[in-house]
Order: structure tokens, then C-alpha cells, then sequence
């Protein structure tokens, strides 16, 4: 693992660890982000599907529901986040699911191919983009696709714009990087992103933004924690030292700026994803 070394270290630290903390409001407000991929997909039901970066497991878990006679593979490089996606599995009794600790930039999968790669969100953290994208193309059987989900472009989603503006007002701002350095942006762009698929020799490619909501449980209260834990407002808190007092302040006013998107107790933050499809 020695290509993403930085980033296994990063999921099993106490910054990353904060996606097991809240594993149930992230993934409850990603429902629609799984069902978009998952739909796109076009499954069979023994289609043999990889979850790559499936972190605690459930795109895989949900990926092995739709395949009954198929197999759900989830592959992570943190061990923590793995573990929990394991047992998730015995807990809900999914036995055609299966987990692999690997870092799939570089994993040899070509043994044992899959119809489907799909990934919620896992694609975007790789040092070397374009190896990953021709090392997980030979995951693939001659006829199989790929479909996967990351962010655009932090201005269109309030999910992290919201708790950005208000850590920086209170506590400064970061040096902002490279836009297409590894994390979760780093697909904002679509095209530079599908010329990357282009020149990992895969075809068919389609690359296109799309609206979704995001809908946390919990009320505003629940949304702002969620979006507070995990993402910009939790680095700028990390990069200035922020205080209880700051963290409380933060979650206070990102519930007051989430109150735009809530009705009857629902929140719908909207959001905004790239699609990728293509094939091998
Ligand atoms: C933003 S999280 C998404 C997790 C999960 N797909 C979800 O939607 O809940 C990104 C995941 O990618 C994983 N990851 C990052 N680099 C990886 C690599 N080189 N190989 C495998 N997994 C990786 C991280 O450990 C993390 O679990």
C-alpha cells in the first residue's frame, strides 16, 4: 500500500475515523447518491461487482442486495473503516458480500474479473490517477463498466461551502491547494477526469454532473452536526486549533444556514455530483 500510504494512514486516523462516528447520518444522507450510481448501472442479478473505497460498507452492502445471485466485493485501504464493513455485513446477514483490504491503485485483480466497478465517493483520493484507472480497468471482464459518484466542485454543494464560510469567518482560512490534488474534490472536473479515463484505454466514456439532495436524519440539528464532524469546517478546526467553543459555534450557525433547506422536520440539502460511466 505503499502508493497511498498517506491515505491509509489518513482513514485510520481520528479524522477519518469520524466517517465510522457518524456512519449513520453520512450514509442516510447519501441514500441518493448510492441509488443514483446503482440505477445508472443497470445490474444483473449475477452481475459480480467491486465497491472500490467502500469505506464502511454500504454501497457494497446495497450493490450485493440487487445481485442475489452475484457477489459484492467492497475494497478499502483502511483497516478500521473495513472492519466495521465486515461486521455491518454479518449484522444485516448479506452473505454474498465480501470485503478486502487493498489499495486499489495497485491490487492485482485481474484473476478473479468483475462485471461491475462501482464507487461512492472512493475514486477521488489516489496519488496517481491515471495508473489506478488502468490497474482497475484489468479488474474487468471484457464486457465490464464502470460507474462511479464524487463530488463537484465545493461551490455547488452547501453541504461543505456552508461549514467552510462559517469556520473561516471564525477562526481564518486555509492555504487553499491544488483542486485536483487527491481528496474528495479532486473530480470536480469532468472532463480532465474522463481525458484521464480516455487515456487509461477506457471507452464509452460519459462524464456529466447531476442535482441530488442530501438528506441527513435528525433535523437541522442532525444535518449541521454531520456536516460539521466531517469535511472543511472539521480541517479548518483541525488547522487552526479550534476550541469546544468553536466547534459549538460553528454547528450553531451552519443550523442556522441548514434552516433554508429544512421542511416538516425534513432536511433536503441540494448537492451536486459527477457521474462517470464507461466501460472497459
Ligand atoms: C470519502 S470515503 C467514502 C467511503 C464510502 N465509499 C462511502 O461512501 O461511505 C473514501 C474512501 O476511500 C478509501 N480509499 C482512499 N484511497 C484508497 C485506495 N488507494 N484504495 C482503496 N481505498 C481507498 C478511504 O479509506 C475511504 O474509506
Amino acid at each position: 500500500m505503499d502508493a497511498n500510504k498517506d491515505q491509509a494512514e489518513y482513514w485510520a486516523s481520528p479524522a477519518g475515523l469520524k466517517w465510522l462516528e457518524h456512519e449513520h447520518a453520512l450514509d442516510a444522507a447519501m441514500a441518493g447518491m448510492s441509488n443514483l450510481m446503482l440505477d445508472t448501472a443497470d445490474i444483473l442479478s449475477a452481475d459480480r461487482i467491486i465497491d472500490i473505497g467502500c469505506g464502511t460498507g454500504a454501497s457494497t452492502l446495497e450493490s450485493a442486495r440487487r445481485v442475489p445471485e452475484g457477489v459484492g466485493l467492497g475494497v478499502d485501504i483502511s483497516k478500521p473503516l473495513l472492519a466495521r464493513a465486515v461486521n455491518r455485513a454479518k449484522e444485516e446477514g448479506i452473505q454474498n458480500a465480501s470485503f478486502l483490504l487493498a489499495d486499489a491503485q495497485t491490487y492485482d485483480f485481474s484473476r478473479q474479473p468483475f462485471d461491475l466497478l462501482v464507487s461512492r465517493l472512493g475514486m477521488s483520493f489516489f496519488s496517481d490517477t491515471m495508473a489506478a484507472l488502468m490497474n482497475l480497468s484489468d479488474a474487468l471482464t471484457g464486457r465490464g463498466r464502470m460507474v462511479f459518484v464524487c463530488w463537484a466542485s465545493v461551490t455547488k454543494n452547501p453541504w461543505f461551502s456552508v461549514p467552510a464560510r462559517v469556520a473561516e469567518e471564525r477562526l481564518g482560512k486555509l492555504p487553499s491547494g491544488n483542486p485536483s490534488a487527491p481528496g474528495p474534490t479532486a473530480f470536480q472536473d469532468c472532463a480532465r477526469v474522463a481525458d484521464l479515463m480516455a487515456q487509461a484505454g477506457l471507452s464509452n466514456i460519459e462524464a456529466r454532473p447531476v442535482e441530488i439532495e442530501l438528506t441527513p436524519p435528525g433535523g437541522v440539528a442532525g444535518a449541521a452536526r454531520a456536516a460539521s464532524k466531517v469535511g472543511p469546517a472539521a480541517r479548518i478546526m483541525k488547522g487552526f486549533k479550534g476550541t469546544e467553543a468553536d466547534e459549538l459555534a460553528i454547528e450553531e450557525a451552519v443550523r442556522s444556514a441548514f434552516e433554508n433547506f429544512e421542511e416538516g422536520g425534513v432536511v433536503r440539502v441540494p448537492a451536486v455530483v459527477n457521474l462517470f460511466t464507461c466501460s472497459r
